[in-house]
């Protein structure tokens, strides 16, 4: 089985143009390639909510801080595009970093407050890459829908906050994390584990169900029980915690109590130099 792959915006456009003229709905699933089920998972959805699925695969330089894997991070485009067919996708869009950032590009997207807290703290200038090459994705694709994993939460609310305020027409769907049989969320950065380092990253999933379970207890009291689930973390083997935090789930604003509004778990734990990141439903 084998998906075409297009490498410039003409290409792209002309195929995505062509569906819409046949009146087609289509969907977008923007990836860093390395793709697993997680990966596999946002094409099926795709594939529920449209006629045609395109899919791209590109490591994004701007979204890696200079001591971060830019240049490790994995990268197999024959088997991503094999996976990709596999999975229903109808055409993967694989650009180089010539066609997104072109000798003289300078324009980059800054979307506020949402992207300051949490992982904004810890990588900065993350969110204006990913912001920034979001944005160029979905006006280079014009798809009508566009796939993102839940597993990045602050991610997708940096997505919403830009389409909102771009006011550009596609509809963004936020898909459920898609975990192993201990709870691990996949992601492309669980290769980079030793063996043993796998057993301990199989605790971050238990420690904040834990946590949920201890704030839903004591709503007035979040605080304290993300503090002992930071604890419960490093007594796991974890080195250390970035941050494990009860937050309003819209605004990302960190929670002392727990109220009706939809909450959210958020935490980045790390074992060696790999950074996981996790997050999950409270309320
Ligand atoms: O989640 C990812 O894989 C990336 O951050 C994205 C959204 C494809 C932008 O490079």
């Amino acid at each position: 089985m084998s998906i075409a792959i297009v490498r410039t915006v003409a290409d792209l456009r002309a195929q995505v143009d062509q569906w819409h003229r046949a009146g087609l709905r289509v969907a977008m699933v923007p990836t860093m390639g390395a793709l697993h089920d997680g990966h596999l998972t946002l094409v099926r959805r795709g594939r529920e909510r449209a006629d045609k699925v395109v899919a791209s695969v590109f490591v994004n330089p701007t979204q890696f801080g200079p001591n971060e894997d830019f240049t490790r991070y994995p990268r197999d485009e024959a088997g991503d595009a094999a996976k990709l067919a596999s999975a229903g996708c109808d055409l993967l869009f694989a650009p180089g970093v010539e066609v997104m950032y072109p000798t003289g590009f300078a324009t980059s997207i800054d979307v506020g407050p949402i992207a300051t807290r949490w992982e904004g703290a810890f990588r900065p200038g993350h969110f204006q890459g990913v912001a920034t090459v979001v944005t160029k994705l979905l006006s280079q694709a014009r798809a009508d829908i566009a796939c993102f994993g839940e597993k990045d939460f602050q991610q997708l609310a940096v997505i919403r906050q830009l389409v909102r305020d771009l006011d550009l027409p596609v509809a963004i769907e936020g898909v459920p994390t898609v975990r192993e049989a201990d709870g691990l969320a996949l992601s492309s950065r669980n290769a980079y584990l030793s063996a043993d380092q796998r057993q301990v990253a199989g605790q971050l999933n238990r420690v904040l169900r834990d946590t949920i379970t201890k704030a839903l207890t004591r709503p007035d009291a979040v605080e304290a029980a993300c503090q002992e689930g930071a604890s419960a973390l490093l007594a796991a083997g974890f080195a250390s915690v970035d941050y494990l935090a009860i937050v309003d789930a819209a605004t990302l604003e960190p929670l002392s109590t727990l109220g009706t509004a939809p909450a959210r778990i958020l935490c980045t734990a790390r074992i060696g130099g790999v950074r996981l990141l996790d997050n999950m439903p409270v309320v």
